[in-house]
């Protein structure tokens, strides 16, 4: 890899932080896999579907600042790869969502500018920390999200099987960056860190559902 001045640093990290919070980051083959037909859902249902959406995407925004955060202080040699991967990945879900918000007539989050600074920093922290357990920390957040996801899979309107379909395929993703992390040496952090995730997690959570 080429080595990176400090100014191309900068000027890297900000193209990726513009990207992700305003346009259109790199995505993977993959395709949308919401494949179902519109359902038909009432004004309160489509509100409902929007806010979990909006918060789902701003997750994903902080997903994408955590990992780039990391790669920028962790050293991954043997897990670059499959890292790279699992951001890219990310982006999809980014992807994925802003097409579901868009389609139920609703917008991002205002705050995700914020949500792409914290976690960029926490990453970053995360990642100066050593592998073992920058690697650990990107573990307990994909379980963390998981049951974020099966929660809002819970809460969704029933018949909003477009909204389902991306958010199954994203805890499936989810599931697998866990693995990935932790069979790259990750390990399973201290409660007291774990319970401050779950708490920072939960401002963001309720906030980006009405911001
Ligand atoms: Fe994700
Ligand atoms: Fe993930």
């Amino acid at each position: 890899m080429r080595h990176l001045s400090p100014i191309d640093q900068f000027i890297t990290q900000a193209d990726h932080a513009l990207r992700t919070v305003l346009g259109r980051p790199r995505i993977t083959e993959r395709p949308n896999p919401a494949s179902a037909s519109e359902s038909k859902l009432s004004d309160t249902e489509r509100t409902q579907a929007a806010g979990l959406m909006r918060v789902n995407h701003s997750g994903e925004v902080s997903a994408q600042a955590l990992y780039q955060g990391q790669a920028l202080t962790a050293r991954l040699e043997n897990v670059r790869a499959s890292m790279e991967r699992a951001a890219m990945e990310e982006n999809d879900h980014l992807a994925w969502t802003e097409q579901r918000l868009n389609e139920l007539g609703s917008r991002k989050s205002l705050l995700n500018p914020i949500w792409y600074a914290g976690s960029f920093a926490i990453g970053a922290f995360a990642g100066a920390m050593g592998d073992r357990w920058s690697l650990g920390f990107v573990a307990e957040t994909e379980h963390q999200v998981i049951r974020h996801l099966d929660d809002h899979l819970a809460k969704l309107p029933n018949q909003d099987i477009r909204s389902r379909q991306i958010l199954e395929q994203m805890k499936e993703d989810e599931a697998h960056h866990a693995t990935v992390a932790l069979e790259g040496g990750g390990s399973p952090l201290p409660t007291p860190v774990k319970k401050l995730m779950a708490a920072m997690s939960k401002v963001m959570t309720t906030s980006a559902y009405y911001i």
